[in-house]
């Protein structure tokens, strides 16, 4: 059977793609953001997994709001890297597995999970930037991929309790897969942040960090939030951690924690990284 290895959470702010591309990483405002990554990277160079699972949110390039699934799984045997309009550069298509995808999605729907299924699907910088973050010198992506995607964007959005069940069933769907791969899940986003309204540049440090303890100490905590209360404690755009919630119940039971960064702000953004692997 398919394994995880291990789950890495991250922030994908949209301005870490123009840094990179000027080889911006030991500049001071950005080297405490960057030199978070080298302890994840050797990890991935020590485990190689073969497949990344991602999960994240569309940011109105392949969805837009009157069309907007609550979870879509993508089974394309490529999906190509398009900017939804920040300016910044695209980076090299990254190929699907779709025995990986479409085993997921028959699992999940088994599940009692209805989804959608993209056939052809273009993914934003919540899906590459973080990549590119954890691969930054390789020419080709060393992973295939299956995109995962939330909707953190159009109201209602899913319960936390929902997104954590459905990580759970991914979970479930990934280690049922016959095949020796070795699989990585993903989750990008968050931690606090809102871009607009009377809030926007809200930034909640405390729960930010309470939410990356608990994570790991006592998932089912953030289930007790409503989405409202996640938006009052962590801004508008603070609701991207239902990925984190998703790729942390993805691996079955205990985890530890191998390594995390927090750093306030990148662009209007608590940027947050986490490391971790099922005991
Ligand atoms: C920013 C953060 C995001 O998560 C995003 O999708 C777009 C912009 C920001 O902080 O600039
Ligand atoms: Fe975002």
């Amino acid at each position: 059977m398919a394994k995880i290895v291990g789950a890495i959470n991250t922030t994908h702010v949209p301005l870490i793609g123009r840094a990179i591309h000027q080889h911006l990483e030991h500049d001071p405002y950005w080297k405490p953001f960057f030199d978070g990554f080298p302890p994840v990277r050797d990890w991935l160079d020590k485990v190689k997994p073969d497949i990344a699972v991602m999960v994240y949110n569309d940011h109105g390039l392949n969805f837009f709001l009157d069309k907007m699934p609550t979870f879509a799984i993508g089974a394309a045997p490529e999906y190509v890297s398009l900017d939804e309009g920040w300016g910044i550069p695209t980076v090299p298509s990254f190929k699907g597995d779709l025995d990986l995808s479409w085993h997921m999605i028959e699992s999940l729907v088994d599940d009692e999970f209805d989804i959608t299924t993209c056939q052809e699907m273009a993914v934003d910088h919540a899906f590459t930037l973080p990549l590119k973050l954890l691969y930054p010198n390789d020419s080709q992506w060393p992973v295939r991929t299956v995109p995962v995607c939330i909707n953190t964007v159009q109201f209602p959005l899913p319960t936390v309790n929902r997104c954590y069940k459905f990580g759970q069933a991914i979970g479930r769907a990934i280690e049922s897969w016959e095949s020796e791969a070795r699989v990585v899940v993903i989750g990008t986003g968050g931690l606090s942040h809102q871009l607009d309204g009377k809030r926007a540049g809200f930034i909640n440090k405390e729960f930010d960090l309470m939410f990356m303890e608990r994570l790991v100490t006592d998932p089912l905590w953030i289930t007790r939030f409503s989405i409202e209360d996640i938006v009052e404690q962590t801004g508008t755009q603070g609701v991207e951690l239902l990925n984190w919630v998703i790729a942390r119940s993805a691996l079955q039971g205990d985890v530890v924690k191998l390594h995390s960064n927090y750093h306030i702000p990148i662009s209007n953004t608590a940027a947050g990284l986490m490391l971790l692997e099922s005991v």
